[in-house]
């Protein structure tokens, strides 16, 4: 496999590791360059991540640009990806709603992530929610046990690992003072990932 990010954007585009592809519009596969001192890795694209072909576009997208501000991080900085780069979704009526990506095929696009840490080559990979942290760390973890520090891990020998939320898990809350106490310790999670990464504006 190359080890250009371009060429892997590109040969991704025809991927059939699993079935997800036959329904999706088309294959989300990252945003960034080589040489990101941060990773950040996500579930899946959703409906208009999929529309667009570029991940982190939507409401979740909102969201993670506005704690990638509030923790200094410049989003055209790091590196963007998904566990799972195909849209996986239940049809009802018109509305595509949602699927989590089942364990297979997290581990059917494993060797996309793996393909991209080889090629972006980060100092610091962030995952954010379970999905992600399952297809990084390669075993299912309970986030809120081992957010915002640096995970111990095997898996990649040149960057460190740190677990966090999905941005998406905000969303969900209804309380704005939930909301907003979830959203510092999301930034709080970031700022951190990038004083892991000595990217500046993290310290
Ligand atoms: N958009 C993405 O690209 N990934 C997610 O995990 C959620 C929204």
């Amino acid at each position: 496999m190359t080890d250009d990010v371009d060429d892997l954007r590109h040969a991704a585009a025809a991927c059939r590791g699993c079935e997800l592809w036959q329904a999706a519009t088309q294959v989300v596969f990252s945003e960034g360059q080589a040489g990101a001192r941060l990773m950040l890795v996500g579930e899946q694209p959703r409906d208009r991540e999929d529309r667009a072909g570029e991940p982190f576009v939507g409401p979740a997208g909102r969201m993670l640009d506005d704690a990638l501000e509030a923790a200094g991080i410049p989003r055209g900085t790091a590196y963007l990806t998904n566990a799972v780069k195909h849209f996986r979704f239940e049809l009802r009526g018109k509305r595509r709603i949602h699927e989590k990506p089942a364990t297979g095929h997290v581990v059917a696009c494993r060797p996309w992530l793996e393909a991209e840490v080889a090629a972006v080559r980060p100092a610091v990979i962030v995952a954010m929610g379970a999905t992600a942290a399952r297809a990084v760390l390669g075993r299912p973890v309970t986030i809120g046990e081992i957010r915002g520090t640096e995970v111990e891990s095997e898996e990649w020998a040149d960057a460190r690992v740190l677990v966090t939320v999905h941005p998406s898990s905000l969303l969900r809350l209804r309380e704005d003072a939930d909301r907003r106490a979830a959203f510092r310790d999301f930034v709080a999670d970031l700022r951190a990932a990038a004083e892991l990464a000595a990217i500046a504006g993290g310290a």
